[in-house]
């Protein structure tokens, strides 16, 4: 079975939508999403397009803010400041990766910890590995609700997540463990990596290299989340890291690229402003 990304997210965002039709009644007004932009890389720009897109089906307002690839880092450092004391300015989020002569860690730390909706603050990650509330990155979060989406047990489950990037690698590792999963943690230099991700009843790969993961490295019934984006180099097509049409027939279910990760990734961004909204409105510290 292929899990579509797209519809279950299209189905969670009228959901949200018919959440958010309440809030200017009961609020005063409806979550306000800020997004940066830095430079004109196409892969940014067509992510921060889908994030206005999913904005404006939710109903969300949504602020896209681009600024030239030259910005210095300390004008960018003073545009998230001045977001963070905007009242009116629920979520901020800035598009990764950034141009070198700007440090990423700085930009993320700088972001109001109850506004980073990506869940990439020091404090949210640390809330996530301390088990305490915080806000859920997007992508591992949309997994998990691809995997109970399609009736996946994750519970007891052994489940394999090759790459350790703290975008997607540790944090889904991080909640599969919290579903109860067993995880093992591979990567790009896993001795006899096949051995290990054929253990795997859950398979979720984000290593970022097209077709990496081929029919023989998949036990018969395993799920496989494809968290790949890649460029297929001799068709030019979007694709993902596992050679879908070998895989397909052994995996119980398998996420398709795209269509898979992608939109859930974006649906979870919207959830998370809406999060942000509501403890804002409420008081309520993250
Ligand atoms: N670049 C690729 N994925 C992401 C994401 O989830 N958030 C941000 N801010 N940048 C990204």
């Amino acid at each position: 079975m292929i899990i579509s990304g797209k519809e279950l997210s299209a189905k969670l965002k009228a959901e949200m939508a018919h959440q958010v039709a309440a809030f200017p009644q009961k609020y005063g007004r409806v979550p306000h999403l800020v997004v940066i932009l830095v430079g004109d890389d196409p892969a940014s720009v067509s992510y921060v397009t889908g994030k206005a897109k999913a904005s404006e089906v939710v109903g969300i307002r949504n602020t896209t803010i681009r600024k030239p690839a030259d910005i210095p880092e300390a004008e960018l450092l003073d545009l998230i400041r001045q977001l963070n004391e905007d009242d009116t300015v629920d979520g901020i989020l800035v598009q990764l990766p950034l141009p070198e002569h700007i440090r990423e860690a700085k930009v993320i730390e700088t972001i109001s910890e109850a506004k980073d909706v990506d869940g990439f603050h020091p404090l949210n990650v640390a809330a996530l590995w301390q088990k305490q509330p915080c806000v859920l990155p997007c992508t591992p979060k949309g997994i998990i609700k691809m995997l109970k989406a399609a009736g996946v047990e994750i519970k007891g489950k052994r489940a394999v997540v090759i790459g350790r990037s703290n975008i997607v690698g540790l944090p889904v590792a991080k909640l599969l463990l919290d579903e109860n999963a067993t995880v093992t943690i591979a990567h790009s230099k896993t001795v006899d990596l096949p051995s290990v991700t054929r253990q795997a009843e859950i398979l979720v790969v984000a290593i970022g290299k097209p077709g990496f993961v081929t029919a023989d490295m998949v036990s018969e019934g395993a799920a496989v989340i494809d968290v790949g984006v890649n460029r297929n180099p001799a068709t030019g097509k979007l694709c993902g890291d596992v050679d879908f049409a070998a895989v397909e027939p052994k995996a119980s279910v398998i996420t398709p690229v795209p269509g898979g990760v992608g939109p859930m990734t974006i649906c979870c961004l919207m959830e998370n402003t809406i999060e942000c909204f509501l403890n804002r409105q409420e008081n309520r510290l993250v």
